[in-house]
């Protein structure tokens, strides 16, 4: 098997320099625990890291796109060696001038195809590598340009200072819903602009329907029924930065650094396609599985022979967890035997998703014994 989109130009830069997904929602559907081996989509890295915070006892986290390996690379090696004010200035939460020195630091913690992309991209270092993927990009052209035309400095303060959904959902219908706001958010985020600024046209060939329509349906959502008071994702998108320890992501929290870096050995870093690699590893290898919205960019045959290959690799009563954004893409009806839904708990997960994109969200337990079997009536009358 191969992904489809691994060839499209833009997974040879970073893409994502953080997470978009929110973590806490993944952490409540996979209930990681120190027995669980994790498979995580790296992308930045972010939400792999959140998940160590759970102490599985592995965590593979993979990506095709080299550069979002190597991104994940330095925030560990970051974690590891600088205090934690040294981290928020190399990776750019803090103003800094000295990210140079800070790197120089860390360097020689990474492997040699990190070493080689960092050294080689200095400017990237000097800006704070949270802000250099092309999807952070694209949210700075909103900030930068259309933002301002529709709401001023004050306003976006007021939302990021409410404390209850009440308050949000107030300003929300007196003040921030103006028809500039319906007219210029729609013109921003169409599938064409946000195909070639924010992500690809690739990433799009399998989504039907008004784009611009559904995400402004879900910003709306965002604003009104998920706490701005720890939103880290509203935040960035309306400052440029994460200004409170309150809108930290996990794995840049003060009070998880001491962990985490007791945690990084269990990680094993892979460039690869998922596609390729869950063929290699042997059955039953993981029990948990962050899959991203990794199936948006394939076909649904595609889709269904991967969703083969998490079953092989899966071990009884292993869980995915995974967004939709605009594709849906459930588990294939052949499998419908080996992989239940649970649908109420992907509801809750949808709905409390703080970075508010998606379609939907979908949790599913792989069950190898089909219910009934005498093995799983042995367990049960066992457990019993
Ligand atoms: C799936 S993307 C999604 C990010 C965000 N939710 C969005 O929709 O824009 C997250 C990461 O998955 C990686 N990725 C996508 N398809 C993959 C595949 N088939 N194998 C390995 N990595 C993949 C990308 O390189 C990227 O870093």
């Amino acid at each position: 098997m191969r992904s489809e989109v691994r060839v499209a130009p833009v997974f040879r830069t970073i893409l994502y320099a953080q997470a978009w997904e929110d973590p806490e929602v993944d952490r409540m559907a996979l209930r990681i625990g120190p027995g669980d081996d994790v498979f995580a989509i790296a992308a930045s890295g972010d939400n792999a890291l959140a998940f160590l915070l759970d102490e599985p006892r592995s965590l593979t986290a993979l990506d095709f796109n080299l550069t979002q390996c190597c991104l994940m690379e330095l925030k560990m090696a970051a974690i590891a060696a600088l205090e934690h004010g040294e981290l928020l200035e190399l990776l750019g939460v803090r103003p800094c001038r000295r990210r140079a020195a800070l790197y120089r630091r860390i360097r020689d913690a990474l492997s040699a195809k990190a070493r080689e992309y960092w050294d080689a991209h200095p400017e990237i270092i000097e800006r704070g590598v949270i802000h250099a993927g092309r999807f952070e990009n694209y949210f700075r052209l909103f900030r930068r340009f259309v933002l301002p035309l529709i709401h001023g400095q004050r306003i976006r303060r007021d939302l990021l200072a409410c404390r209850t959904l009440a308050e949000q959902r107030r300003l929300y219908d007196r003040r921030w819903n103006t028809w500039r706001w319906r007219l210029l958010f729609r013109l921003f985020f169409n599938r064409t602009v946000m195909g070639r600024f924010g992500r690809d046209p690739a990433m799009f060939k399998y989504v039907e329907g008004d784009v611009a329509a559904t995400i402004i349906r879900r910003a709306e959502h965002g604003i009104t029924a998920t706490p701005a008071r720890t939103n880290w994702f509203m935040e960035y998108i309306l400052t440029g930065n994460y200004q409170t320890a309150e809108r930290l992501p996990p794995y840049l929290r003060e009070e998880n650094q001491p962990r985490l870096r007791r945690l990084l050995e269990r990680v094993k870093l892979v460039n690869d396609e998922i596609e390729a690699f869950l063929p290699s590893v042997p059955a039953g290898s993981f029990s948990k599985y962050y899959l991203s919205d990794i199936f948006e960019y394939m076909s649904e045959q595609a889709a269904a022979a991967l969703f083969a290959e998490l079953v092989r690799t899966s071990r009884d009563g292993a869980i995915l967890s995974y967004r939709e954004m605009m594709v849906p893409r459930p588990p294939p009806a052949a499998l419908r035997e080996q992989l239940v839904e649970d649908a109420e708990l992907g509801a809750r997960c949808h709905e409390l998703d703080r970075a508010f994109f998606y379609g939907a969200h979908r949790v599913v337990t792989v069950r190898k014994q089909p219910a009934g079997s005498a093995a799983a009536s042995t367990r049960a009358g066992a457990a019993g």
